[in-house]
């Protein structure tokens, strides 16, 4: 019987059904390969149940599924299912987001089928569609889903759309895509509806609430919290479908996570709500403040009236969150003096931990990406993206107040 809790904190605290045999306070870190059997006839009952626990931890571990319990519930916290029962969910931990879409997409379509998705989207994504999926005979189609007419185009002009992607907020200009209006036209045409709420966090956003089947994660980022593991994780609705053909692509495409690492992630939920709610005051306040700033040209933070998918964010989730980027007026050498000016602030890839992590995409993650094809995704020079910590919101802004000083 799952326990049901009235916040989501609790809830992130208290849904893993932990049985361990010396009654440890955490979850354990199951450090093992592989798990004994009491009988042949234990090993045979084993390897016949659909759930396959307990024989080898590439096909699953108890710490991870402690962590997996944990996902599911915050995913499916408060939401129904079509018969007005709790949502039930099943999640599949991996060893990095990307190891969590890969099992995702390569589960969901075959050579001949076209995956539809937003322009704007996590490079890793990106390539996985253009530089893998591409090779094994999948199509790629890229429309700006914010215009919901474009996505209705695609289906009538391209009848192997098999499954339509979403990742909202993306990276890095925060742009929204409406799930539910989106989710709903790809189901009248049949597609698999897929979501990346890796931004967003189930705190922030629940597709589910939508006609979503799959939503992932990669945990390095606010699930985790604190940046000291890479993870993913698949979660899906077809309970069925998850233990049987999901859980194939899983465990022989041999993406599992490791217990370590799952113990961090577990550990590092526990608090998502309250890191989760400074994350997104501190981001709130400092968006403000770089609004009226004169050395900026624009500030991306979908939390503010000016930009364009402000009421899809506030449509679809509790806060607009805590990524923003910015472009400076000075262009390039604007954003590479300012980098290096940053005295509390640190300079690093990735988001989502407890201090503020500010990177240069044109000098950095885009930088061998042509100059015409990271405009066309709205990659200036200029652009800094923000992934903003829980340190006190005074120190932030003094640290970008003093490195806009020494730009400007
Ligand atoms: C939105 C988004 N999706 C997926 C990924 C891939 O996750 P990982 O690096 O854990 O493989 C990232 C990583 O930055 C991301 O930002």
């Amino acid at each position: 019987m799952k326990k049901k809790f009235k916040g989501i904190s609790s809830t992130a605290i208290h849904s893993s059904n932990l049985n361990n045999a010396n009654n440890a306070h955490l979850t354990p870190i199951y450090a093992t390969s592989t798990f004994t059997f009491e009988t042949t006839q234990d090993g045979m009952e084993r390897f016949a149940s659909v759930d396959k626990e307990n024989i080898y931890s590439r096909w699953g571990n108890p710490t991870f599924k402690a962590a997996e319990e944990t996902i599911s519930a915050l995913e499916a916290f408060g939401l129904k299912d079509d018969k007005g029962n709790d949502l039930q969910l099943k999640a599949l931990l991996h060893s990095s987001g990307q190891a969590a879409m890969a099992t995702m997409f390569l589960s969901c379509v075959q050579s001949g089928d076209t995956i539809l998705s937003h322009y704007s989207l996590y490079g890793g994504t990106y390539e996985l569609m253009h530089k893998v999926l591409h090779d094994t005979g999948v199509k790629i189609e890229l429309v700006d889903m914010r215009n919901v007419q474009a996505v209705e185009s695609a289906f009538a002009s391209n009848t192997n759309i098999k499954l339509v992607h979403i990742e909202t907020p993306a990276n890095p200009t925060i742009q929204c895509v409406d799930i539910e209006a989106v989710a709903n036209i790809g189901k009248k045409h049949g597609a698999i509806v897929t979501v990346d709420n890796t931004f967003a966090t189930p705190y922030l956003q629940q597709p589910f609430k939508y006609n979503v089947d799959y939503v992932f994660h990669s945990t390095t980022k606010f699930l985790n919290g604190h940046g000291t593991a890479i993870g993913g994780v698949l979660v899906g609705k077809d309970i069925n479908q998850m233990k049987t053909k999901v859980w194939k692509w899983h465990a022989l495409l041999g993406g599992n996570a490791n217990p370590f690492d799952a113990f961090l992630l577990i550990n590092g939920m526990k608090t998502l709500e309250v890191r989760m709610k400074q994350h997104c005051s501190n981001a709130m306040q400092l968006a403000e403040y770089l609004n009226h700033h004169q050395g900026i040209e624009k500030v991306n933070y979908n939390g503010l009236s000016s930009h364009p998918d402000y009421s899809i964010s506030q449509k679809q989730m509790t806060h607009p969150g805590p990524m923003m980027s910015i472009e400076l007026k000075g262009g390039l050498q604007a954003g590479i003096s300012f980098l290096n000016a940053l005295q509390m602030c640190v300079r690093a890839v990735s988001l989502g931990t407890v201090d503020t992590l500010v990177s240069h995409p044109a000098s950095m993650t885009h930088v061998s990406v042509p100059k015409e094809e990271r405009l066309k995704f709205g990659i200036t020079d200029g652009l800094i993206r923000i992934s903003v910590g829980i340190e006190n919101i005074e120190d932030i802004i003094a640290d970008f107040e003093q490195a806009l000083e020494v730009v400007n």
